[in-house]
Parts: structure tokens; C-alpha cells; sequence
């Protein structure tokens, strides 16, 4: 897949359209407060629409996450007044060790107690956000040189990392830079160089898991949990990838992964549908009468445009480019432009798809879900305004 051709063949979303999404996204955040603003959604939607649920899954970050960068955009009190809530909330979840036995801390602590530390010097925020962080910290296993994912330590089934993981490790050399403790950085490159080592293929397509052996931390084998099969690639797990990846390289400046990065974002970008949103396990195309899953597009926007800012201009205009067309096909397909269809930010997206070949259950298909919300409405903000990401 050569970059400029396919920016030559597909159209770029204006400034117009941007600013007709950004405000409608605006508007979908704002018709929420009265139910969610003192409460967390519920995973995924159920016929376009989340529930009032607790917090305690992987997820509840990302709402918190979404009504900082509404913050942001507008000073507007209110969303200021709901996060902050929801960081008294996470403290409770901390105290109570309420579902925190999960490497998704950097996903339920950078977007909700990062944000609120660096947009508004919330103490409350940062001490949550370094407890996490030191769970996290707690996680790494030295003989595997990694940190696991799932379930409590040492459970021998458990003893694995998943490529979401790209996305929590950045809490860890936040907290690392913060706190001047070398080891949370050198657990997260390690844990980091780990991954790339045993998760991508020679094809540039990705494992989602990959198990090492408990005995002396041996990489043992790839499968997959939430893809279609163990060789193909979850469309989801190719994007956290990408976007892992781009923070990666945020924190560490390794030239190896500028390089990963593109041939990530190639496999990504040949393995689209038609309409440029990825099927959610990239090895269905437009015959398969299977779903979109949207929030891996929204999340391959973002690390495009992080990564947009540590390359030469010219590749930069290229990711920012590619970005502009994702996000077109993203907006005019799958955004939810009134309260009336949804309570949430994106459509079409797929938490999990049973296969003949994985171990998930189908649930949240063809839906609206948490991340695939924040990720459309980050990429919105990094389009729209100079914005220093929360991760
Ligand atoms: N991190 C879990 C998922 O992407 O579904």
C-alpha cells in the first residue's frame, strides 16, 4: 500500500465537515449529562443506546475521558464537574480494589486521572493516577519480560500479554517521568519490546495474545481472543498496534518503531473495506456480510496524528492526509449525529464476534462502545485544536 496513492484516491474530510462533527459530537456528549453525568455508561450500547452501569469494568475511563476533551473545547463547568466526580470515583475503585486486577489501568487512569492532573492540576487525579500506576508496575513478570494482561498474577492460564497493552504502558512512563522512578520506564520498554518481538508476523499483521511459558518465560505461542482466528488479524488489535506504536515512540524515540509503525498502518489500510472502514477482523472484505468495527478506524486516527508530529514534513502531511480520509468515511458513516439515534459518538462498532475459531462471546455488535466513542472524539479534538494528549 503506497501512501500517496491512496491519498490520490480518496477524499479528505474539510474544515466544514469537521467543524459539523466536531459540534454534533459536542452536542451527543452534552444530551448525556442530565443521565450520565454523575454515572458511568454501560460498555457498549443496546439498539444505539447505553445504560446507567458502575464502575468497574475496563471501560469507564473513556467516558470520563470523553467529557475532559469536551472540557477542553468548551470550559464549559459541567463536563468539568462530571469528570471530576468520576475521579472521586476511581479513587473509590482503587481503595476498594474493585476489578483493578487488569493491565487496562492505563486505559481507566490516563483519560480520567492524567486528564484531570494535566488540564486542571487535579492532586486528587495524580495520586490515583500513580497508585494505578504502580499496580501496573506490579504486573511485570522479569522471566517473561512482560506485563500480564488478565486476571490475577500468576494464574498459570494468564500468563500472557495482549497487544492492547501498547495503550496502558504509556501510564507507566508517565508516572515513570513524573516520579523519577527508572523502573516503570524500563518495565514499559521492556514489556513494550516484548510485545513487538513476539505479537507481529512477518506480513506486518498481528497476534492479539501470545502466551510464554510460566516455567522460564519462553514465548510459547500467538492466538486470539477477541479476532476471528489465531492467523488472522483482529482489526482492533492491528489498530492498538498502530496507536501503540505512535505513543511509544512518544516516550522512548526509538527509530525502530517509526518503521513498525508504517508497515502496521499498510497492512491496515490494504485490508479495508470499499467504504474505508475496517470489517472487524481484517481478513473479511466486502462479500463477508460481516460488521464494521468503527472504533478501530477512530483509534488508527489518532496514532496517525501523534505520530504525525516526530516525522519530516513531507510524511507528516502524508499520516495527516491519511488521517483526513479515515475520518471521512468515519464521520459520514458511523457518526451518530443526534441524540435521537444514540447516546453515543460512533455506530457500527463490534466489542466481540464469536468465530468457529476464537473464545469470545458476541456481544456489543454492530453498536456504539466506550473507546470506539472517546477514540472518534479525540481525533476530532486533534483535528480541530493543539491538543497534549491525556496518555
Ligand atoms: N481491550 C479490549 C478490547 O479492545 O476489546
Amino acid at each position: 500500500m503506497n501512501l500517496e496513492t491512496f491519498i490520490k484516491e480518496h477524499p479528505l474530510i474539510t474544515e466544514e465537515e469537521l467543524k459539523f462533527y466536531s459540534d454534533k459530537a459536542l452536542q451527543q456528549t452534552e444530551a448525556c449529562l442530565p443521565e450520565f453525568g454523575k454515572a458511568f455508561k454501560s460498555i457498549f450500547s443496546t439498539d444505539g443506546f447505553y445504560q446507567v452501569d458502575e464502575n468497574k469494568y475496563w471501560t469507564n475511563g473513556f467516558w470520563t475521558g470523553e467529557l475532559w476533551l469536551q472540557y477542553e473545547k468548551t470550559r464549559d463547568e459541567r463536563f468539568k464537574e462530571a469528570a471530576l466526580w468520576q475521579v472521586k470515583s476511581f479513587k473509590e475503585r482503587l481503595d476498594n480494589r474493585v476489578a483493578v486486577e487488569t493491565h487496562d489501568l492505563g486505559f481507566l487512569y490516563s483519560l480520567s486521572c492524567v486528564a484531570a492532573y494535566k488540564i486542571c492540576g487535579d492532586e486528587l487525579g495524580k495520586k490515583n493516577a500513580l497508585r494505578a500506576a504502580e499496580l501496573l508496575n506490579e504486573r511485570f513478570h522479569e522471566k517473561g519480560q512482560f506485563i500480564q494482561a488478565w486476571g490475577p498474577l500468576n494464574g498459570k492460564d494468564n500468563y500472557r500479554l495482549i497487544i492492547d497493552c501498547l495503550l496502558n504502558v504509556p501510564l507507566l512512563m508517565w508516572a515513570g517521568q513524573e516520579t523519577g522512578n527508572e523502573e516503570y520506564i524500563e518495565h514499559a520498554q521492556q514489556h513494550i519490546e516484548t510485545t513487538l518481538k513476539v505479537i507481529i508476523r512477518d506480513d506486518y499483521s498481528t497476534y492479539h495474545t501470545h502466551y510464554f511459558s510460566p516455567e522460564d518465560g519462553r514465548p510459547l505461542k500467538g492466538v486470539t481472543h477477541q479476532g476471528y482466528s489465531a492467523d488472522s488479524a483482529w482489526s482492533r488489535g492491528q489498530s492498538w498496534g498502530v496507536y501503540g506504536l505512535a505513543l511509544a515512540y512518544r516516550y522512548l524515540r526509538d527509530e525502530y518503531y517509526l518503521e513498525l509503525f508504517d508497515r502496521l498502518l499498510e497492512y491496515f489500510l490494504s485490508h479495508l473495506g470499499s467504504k474505508l472502514i475496517p470489517y472487524w477482523d481484517l481478513t473479511f472484505q466486502d462479500d463477508s456480510g460481516e460488521p464494521w468495527d468503527s472504533s478501530a478506524s477512530a483509534v488508527v486516527v489518532c496514532g496517525l496524528l501523534e505520530m504525525a508530529q516526530y516525522v519530516d514534513e513531507a510524511k507528516a502531511e502524508q499520516y495527516r492526509a491519511v488521517a483526513k480520509i479515515l475520518m471521512k468515511a468515519l464521520a459520514d458513516e458511523c457518526a451518530a449525529t443526534s441524540p435521537e439515534i444514540s447516546n453515543g459518538q460512533l455506530l457500527h462498532g463490534v466489542y466481540g464476534k464469536k468465530s468457529p475459531y476464537n473464545d469470545c462471546i458476541s456481544h456489543g455488535v454492530d453498536e456504539c462502545n466506550l473507546w470506539g466513542d472517546y477514540f472518534y472524539v479525540e481525533a476530532l479534538t486533534r483535528l480541530t485544536s493543539d491538543w497534549n494528549p491525556y496518555w
